[in-house]
C-alpha cells in the first residue's frame, strides 16, 4: 500500500448474531491496518457491502489512526452475482460512487481517479452515479432488496396460480414484458438463498428500524421467504403420500443456486433438515457443492456419485437446484432408476407434459 493511489476494501460483512445488522469487524480492522501502511493522498474505497455511515466511520478511523495524512473515501458498492462475477463486473448495468466531499478539495481529487479508474468500463457505455457516501451505501441494500422482493412476489403469484389455476410462467413473461418491471429474476423457487440476499434484506430492516423508518415490504420479504422454505418440506411430505417413514427422497441440487458451490442461506438447508426428521432415507447429488454441504446436513444422508444413483430406488425424487445436467436427464431412465414416479420439481426444469407422459407424478411450481 505504500506506493498505492487507491486502496479497495472488499471484506466480508456477514449478519452479525442476534441483531440482524452487518458485522463491521472485518471493514474496521482493515481501515486501521490501511491506515497504518498508507501515505498521503490515498483513496480508501470501501466495496464491501455496508450500512450507511460505515464510509464516515472509516474516515474517522483513518484520520484518528493516522492524523499526519490527508485521504478520500469513497463508497463503491459491488453488484456482480456469484457465478457471474468476472462478467458481470466487466460489462455492470451501472457503477455507482460515492463520494466523501467535506475535505479540502471537495472530493475532486477522488473523482478523478475513480473516473480513470473505471474509463474501460465508462468507455463501453457503463453509466457512472457520482453520488454521496450514505446514497452508495443505501443503494446497495435497496437494490438487493428489491430483487429480494421481486423473487419474492413471484412466489408468491405461483402458489396463488396453483390455487386459482394459471401458469406463472405466462404470468411472468407477461408481466416482464413491461420494461417498467423487466423479465428478470421472476423465476419461481424454493425462495431466496445466498451469501447476499437473506443478509442484506435483514440489515436493512435492521437499518431502518433504527432510522425510525422501518421497511414493512422488505419486513414481508424476510418473514414469506423463510416460511416459504420450511413450507416447501410440507409440500414434499404431502406429494409423497403424508409420511416419509420407511421413505427414500432422491435430492437433486443443494446449492443456493447452480454455478456455485455456495451452502450459504440454500433452501436445501431447512428442507432437508425436515425431511430428515419425518423418517425420510436422504440420497443427495450435486455437481459443486457437497464437500460445503455435508457439514450442514443432518447425519445419515447419503451423498451420490450422479443424479440417476440420488434417485434410485427413491420413492420420490425432488429438485431443488435448476443445474443444467438435471435438465439433460433422460426421463425413462430417471423413472427405471427409481422405486415410486414423484417428482417434486422445485424449480421448474422439466415440462409438465413430458413428465406425465415418461409416467411420473410431477408437480411443480405455479404450473398445471
Ligand atoms: C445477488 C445479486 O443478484 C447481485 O446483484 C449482488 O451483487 C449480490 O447478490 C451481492 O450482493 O453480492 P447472488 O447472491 O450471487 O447475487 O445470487 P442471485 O443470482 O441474485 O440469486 C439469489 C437467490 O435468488 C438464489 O437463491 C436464486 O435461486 C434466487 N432466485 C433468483 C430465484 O429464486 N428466482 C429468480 O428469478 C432469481
Amino acid at each position: 500500500m505504500s506506493n498505492a493511489d487507491a486502496v479497495f476494501i472488499a471484506v466480508g460483512t456477514p449478519t452479525r448474531r442476534g441483531d440482524g445488522h452487518a458485522d463491521l469487524t472485518y471493514v474496521y480492522a482493515a481501515a486501521e491496518e490501511i491506515a497504518r501502511a498508507a501515505r498521503t493522498d490515498l483513496l480508501v474505497v470501501t466495496k464491501s457491502t455496508v450500512p450507511v455511515g460505515t464510509g464516515r466511520e472509516v474516515a474517522r478511523i483513518l484520520r484518528q489512526t493516522r492524523p499526519d495524512l490527508t485521504f478520500d473515501v469513497a463508497s463503491n458498492p459491488e453488484f456482480l452475482r456469484e457465478g457471474n462475477a468476472i462478467d458481470d463486473f466487466m460489462r455492470p448495468d451501472r457503477v455507482i460512487v460515492g463520494i466523501d466531499r467535506s475535505g479540502p478539495d471537495g472530493g475532486n481529487r477522488a473523482q478523478s481517479l475513480i473516473e480513470q479508474l473505471y474509463r474501460p468500463l465508462t468507455a463501453i457505455q457503463a453509466p457512472i452515479v457520482l453520488t454521496d457516501l450514505e446514497t452508495a451505501e443505501l443503494t446497495k441494500y435497496a437494490a438487493n432488496a428489491f430483487l429480494a422482493m421481486k423473487v419474492t412476489f413471484i412466489n408468491e403469484m405461483a402458489d396463488l396460480c396453483e390455487k386459482v389455476g394459471g401458469n406463472i410462467h405466462d404470468v411472468a413473461r407477461g408481466m416482464g414484458l413491461d420494461q417498467r418491471i423487466g423479465s428478470r429474476f421472476l423465476s419461481p423457487g424454493p425462495g431466496y438463498g445466498g451469501s447476499c440476499f437473506p443478509k442484506d434484506t435483514r440489515a436493512l430492516t435492521a437499518i431502518a428500524q433504527d432510522a425510525g423508518a422501518p421497511t414493512q415490504l422488505v419486513e414481508a420479504t424476510v418473514a414469506i421467504n423463510e416460511a416459504r422454505k420450511t413450507g416447501m418440506a410440507e409440500r414434499i411430505i404431502t406429494q409423497a403420500g403424508g409420511t416419509l417413514e420407511g421413505k427414500t427422497v432422491g435430492i437433486l441440487g443443494l446449492t443456493f443456486k447452480p454455478d456455485t458451490d455456495d451452502m450459504r442461506e440454500a433452501a436445501s438447508l431447512p428442507i432437508l433438515a425436515r425431511l430428515h426428521d419425518a423418517g425420510a432415507t436422504l440420497q443427495v447429488f450435486d455437481p459443486e457443492g457437497m464437500d460445503a454441504a455435508r457439514p450442514l446436513l443432518p447425519d445419515g444422508v447419503r451423498y451420490c456419485e450422479d443424479a440417476l444413483s440420488a434417485a434410485q430406488d427413491a420413492d420420490i425424487v425432488v429438485v431443488l437446484t435448476e443445474w443444467n445436467m438435471f435438465r439433460a436427464l433422460d426421463p425413462l431412465r430417471l423413472r427405471d432408476a427409481m422405486r415410486g414416479n414423484a417428482i417434486a420439481d422445485l424449480r421448474n426444469i422439466w415440462s409438465p407434459d413430458l413428465m406425465r407422459e415418461a409416467g411420473f407424478s410431477y408437480q411443480s411450481i405455479g404450473r398445471p
